[in-house]
Parts: structure tokens; C-alpha cells; sequence
């Protein structure tokens, strides 16, 4: 059980997450046409890391016996002006999200649910970390001055490697199946 209001803003927002899935793919993608590697590398993943949210939220509510919606998306933005385009955009994007999911965290205590507000410190942590790095990349991009490949071997020093486990993430549904 989980309250009801808390519900129906957490099924809002598997669509946000899927949403935000859908943006990141637009985005690698245009960095795939554009020949940069790095950065589309880094916008797979963080496309890949938007579905997993969205899925934590689905088994968050499967556990908790609760009705799971999967809300459809509105098509992602895929025309961009230039390299900044797309991380400005993300930015937003993030920032966005972090106001949704402090609203989450809000919805959960007014109602006295502190499960579910417990389930959503990880994501209040988690975008702290997503305004940040997508702050720092706005910089460099910005900075490059039309040079994409200063940007791509920046990328290549400061984010080549592969995202580390966290094993304080929750379990997204369909993990290891
Ligand atoms: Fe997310
Ligand atoms: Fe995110």
C-alpha cells in the first residue's frame, strides 16, 4: 500500500522518465550524425539510465501492490541548432525533473507515506548528481568555442569510463531477466 495521491503522481512520472529516455536518444543520436562519438556515447547512457528509473518506479509500485501505468510520451525535440543545443536542453530538462521529484518526496510526507518517501531519497541524490554533471558538460561545450573535439576528448578523460554499480540504486523491474 502506498497513498493514493502519491500513486498517481509516481505513475506521472514513469512517463517522465520514458520521456526523458526518448530525449537522450534524440540527443545521442544527433551526436551519432554529427560524427562525435563521445558525446552520443554519453547520451546512450544517460538514456539507458532514464529507463532504468522509470522501471525502479514500476517495481516500486509492483511491491507496494499498487496499479502500474506506463504513460505514453510526446515525440523528443530532435532539431538542434548547434553542439550546445542538446546539452542546454538536458540541463533543463534535469532541472525539471529534480523539481518532480522533490514534489514526489512532498506529496509522500503530506500523506504520511514515509515508505514511499523513503523511496525517494535515492532519486533526490541521484539528481543533485545529473544537474551537475550536466552543468559541467553545459561549460565545456559552451567553452569549445565551435571546437567539438576538444569537447570529445574531454568527454573521452572524464566520463570514457563505464558508470560504476551503485548498490544503493533501487531495483528496476524486468533487472536480469
Ligand atoms: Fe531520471
Ligand atoms: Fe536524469
Amino acid at each position: 500500500m502506498a497513498a493514493e495521491a502519491f500513486v498517481a503522481q509516481l505513475n506521472e512520472q514513469i512517463g517522465h522518465e520514458f520521456a526523458a529516455h526518448q530525449q537522450y536518444v534524440a540527443c545521442a543520436v544527433y551526436y551519432d550524425s554529427e560524427t562525435l562519438p563521445q558525446l552520443a556515447r554519453f547520451f546512450y547512457r544517460q538514456a539507458l539510465e532514464e529507463r532504468d528509473h522509470a522501471m525502479m518506479m514500476v517495481q516500486y509500485l509492483l511491491d507496494a501492490d499498487e496499479q502500474v501505468q506506463i504513460p505514453g510520451v510526446s515525440a523528443p525535440r530532435v532539431d538542434f541548432a548547434d553542439i550546445v543545443a542538446p546539452v542546454s536542453l538536458a540541463l533543463d530538462q534535469e532541472r525539471r525533473v529534480t523539481e518532480q521529484i522533490n514534489a514526489l518526496a512532498a506529496v509522500a510526507r503530506n500523506a504520511g507515506d514515509y515508505t514511499s518517501e523513503q523511496f525517494m531519497q535515492w532519486f533526490i541524490k541521484e539528481q543533485v548528481e545529473e544537474v551537475a554533471t550536466m552543468s559541467d558538460l553545459l561549460r565545456v561545450v559552451e567553452r569549445s568555442g565551435g571546437s567539438p573535439m576538444d569537447v570529445e576528448t574531454w568527454m573521452a578523460r572524464e566520463h570514457g569510463g563505464g558508470a560504476a554499480a551503485d548498490p544503493t540504486a533501487p531495483r528496476p523491474a524486468g533487472a536480469g531477466a
